[in-house]
């Protein structure tokens, strides 16, 4: 896996922007998957900012989450549909024709989880993914286990998060909550992805993705078998990495 760690948090936000940016340069109609969470939102930001500096068409592009929360509503704060629109879409002007995403409430999952799938594919696959790596090394909602056949399913989600999620969200405390997401197969057919990471928690699972044994109880490590995978990292989270890097 290729390895780039910038020199501040700032400079990790602005390189993984960069990626996003070029990849509409070089392929307008490029289809692109986001993370939500800590590590992105800042990079996201960016891609706006770079694009308000410097204006380039990103209307053909396709953008979609790799995730999304289950059992509450698009609007609320946490869902990740609302998230990507605050954070890049509303800043690019990107309809919800050009914003694809899981849905948070549906009548049948399993063939939600088709349908999305088929129109990826229909806009000619996944060209770029940007994935945040989860403290425990997880990948979109692929927690550790998943199998690596794994195609887009309906997961758990981290304790920490669906506790958050039913405080901040209000859902009734029987509700089922639950995490959309692409499976780990759909992340390894994708023709580039990005690992990003930072921050102090991330040292541990960082030298485990990139270092350790190719594992499912480490999702994130299966990247190491990506041909066109890079890890980006700010200096915390490379803090930990041998010094060759
Ligand atoms: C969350 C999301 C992922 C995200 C990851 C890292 O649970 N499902 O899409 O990339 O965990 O989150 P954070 O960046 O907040 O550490």
């Amino acid at each position: 896996m290729k390895l780039t760690i910038e020199p501040s948090e700032a400079a990790f936000d602005l390189a993984a922007a960069q990626r996003i940016v070029n990849q509409i340069k070089e392929k307008k109609n490029s289809v692109i998957g986001l993370s939500t969470g800590r590590t992105t939102g800042n990079m996201h930001r960016k891609v706006v900012q770079l694009h308000q500096e410097e204006p380039f068409d990103v209307s053909p592009a396709t953008f979609f989450g790799v995730d999304e929360v289950v059992g509450v509503p698009r609007e609320y704060a946490g869902a990740c549909y609302t998230m990507l629109r605050t954070e890049l879409a509303d800043g690019l002007g990107i309809s919800d024709e050009h914003l694809l995403m899981l849905p948070t409430q549906s009548d049948d999952y399993p063939a939600a989880c088709r349908q999305f799938q088929a129109e990826l594919q229909a806009r000619g696959g996944i060209d770029l993914l940007i994935l945040g790596l989860g403290e425990n090394g997880h990948l979109g909602f692929n927690q550790p286990g998943t199998p690596f056949g794994s195609v887009t399913w309906i997961s758990r989600m981290d304790e920490t998060l669906d506790a958050r999620i039913r405080r901040e969200s209000g859902s009734a405390p029987d509700a089922d909550l639950g995490g959309f997401t692409i499976g780990i197969r759909n992340i390894m057919m994708s023709r580039r992805v990005i690992l990003a990471a930072n921050g102090s928690n991330k040292t541990e699972i960082v030298h485990k993705a990139l270092y350790g044994p190719v594992t499912t109880e480490v999702p994130a490590s299966v990247l190491q078998l990506h041909p066109f995978a890079e890890a980006i990292l700010d200096p915390d989270a490379a803090e930990k990495l041998p010094a060759e890097g």
